[in-house]
């Protein structure tokens, strides 16, 4: 089979559509023949050197769906033949073996080449708004780069659980499809001062959660917009910039500051399958939707990396073999 390897990090080069063995479903796994795999920021770090994952040579992807192939020993509730989207590392191949408990049978409405660029970003963003966000109806969110996969599922969810939502991108673009996904208030965030907009939009009370993955300045600036008792949680860096946080900036405002990392989190710590089952009826009924930026074929795995890293994509990217 094929996959996207790397052999070092590196810059776009480094990639490889290259034939490897493909892997044998160990106990407790589920192997899956490909139809789609998504990418995401994290790929790109990842590249980079700067994310964790197996030892080099791999292959990259976090994400995937397709047909059950074969179920490793002791996999029950899962048949072959079956459609399904997992998460789970080296994703981006023609074949991946994943841990069962990552393994999600979807609705037959989904399409399967949107599968595969779903799982990440469903639960991440169902993760920071209900599991660590505890939002509320009637709450104010603020979501930092709403164009961004994460944040083009965090706007549709936060505004089908009732809250007033704020967001920010870096075009007028990326603002237009955020209002289209729902969110009440945009602000172009590499053009106007968002902590001041924000402050005007709240009455000076600033909202309840801010979801931050921005880091640098934007954080700085982030902690600021959060309501006294109200929670900021920074769940990325893709400025790649560090952050210079006052304490007083958080214990004087009585802010809570939470971090979170989905693939960082022990297992059994997060309920994925209890998200799915909220979740997947939402997509069956149209409440949320997966925005797709361009399908490419694995092989062109260097123009989705580019396209992230340009700051170029509005939703998701799927690579399909
Ligand atoms: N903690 C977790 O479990 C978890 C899970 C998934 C994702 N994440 C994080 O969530 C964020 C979004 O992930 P994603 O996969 O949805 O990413 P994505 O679609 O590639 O979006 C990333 C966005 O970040 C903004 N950004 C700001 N400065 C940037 C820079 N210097 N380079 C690139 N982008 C920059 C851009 O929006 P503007 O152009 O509008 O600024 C960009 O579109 C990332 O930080 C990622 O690491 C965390």
């Amino acid at each position: 089979m094929k996959a996207v390897r790397i052999n070092e990090f590196g810059g776009l080069d480094v990639l490889q559509w290259a034939e490897v063995p493909e892997p044998k479903p160990r106990p407790g796994q589920v192997l899956i023949k490909v139809d789609s795999s998504g990418v995401n920021y994290a790929d790109i770090m990842r590249r980079q050197g700067n994310y964790p994952g197996p030892d080099l040579p791999a292959t990259l992807g976090l994400e995937a769906a397709g047909a059950v192939a074969e179920l490793g020993e002791g996999v029950t509730g899962l048949t072959v033949g079956q459609r399904v989207m997992a998460m789970g590392p080296q994703g981006n191949a023609e074949y991946v073996a994943v841990n069962a408990n990552y393994v999600f049978p979807y609705p037959e409405t989904v399409d399967p080449v949107q599968a595969g660029g779903m799982p990440i970003v469903f639960l991440t963003a169902y993760h920071l708004l209900k599991t660590r966000g505890q939002l509320q109806p009637g709450d104010t969110v603020l979501i930092q780069a709403g164009a961004s996969g994460v944040g083009t599922v965090a706007i549709q969810l936060a505004k089908a659980w009732g809250a007033r939502v704020i967001t920010t991108a870096s075009s007028p673009e990326k603002l237009d499809l955020a209002r289209s996904l729902g969110a009440d208030e945009t602000i172009n965030y590499a053009a106007q001062d968002f902590e001041e907009e924000v402050r005007q939009l709240t009455d000076g009370d600033g909202v309840e959660l801010v979801l931050e993955c921005v880091g640098g300045p934007v954080l700085e600036k982030s902690v600021r917009c959060v309501a006294s008792y109200g929670k900021l949680i920074s769940f990325g860096n893709a400025s790649g910039t560090a952050a210079a946080l006052p304490s007083g900036d958080i214990f004087a405002a009585n802010r809570t500051v939470i971090g979170f990392s989905m693939g960082r989190s022990p297992m059994g710590r997060l309920d994925h399958p209890a998200a799915m089952a909220e979740l997947f009826p939402m997509l069956a009924q149209g409440q949320v939707r997966l925005v797709v930026d361009r399908v490419l074929p694995m092989s062109q795995a260097a123009q989705a990396h580019q396209h992230l890293s340009n700051r170029g994509s509005q939703g998701k990217v799927i690579l399909t073999p």
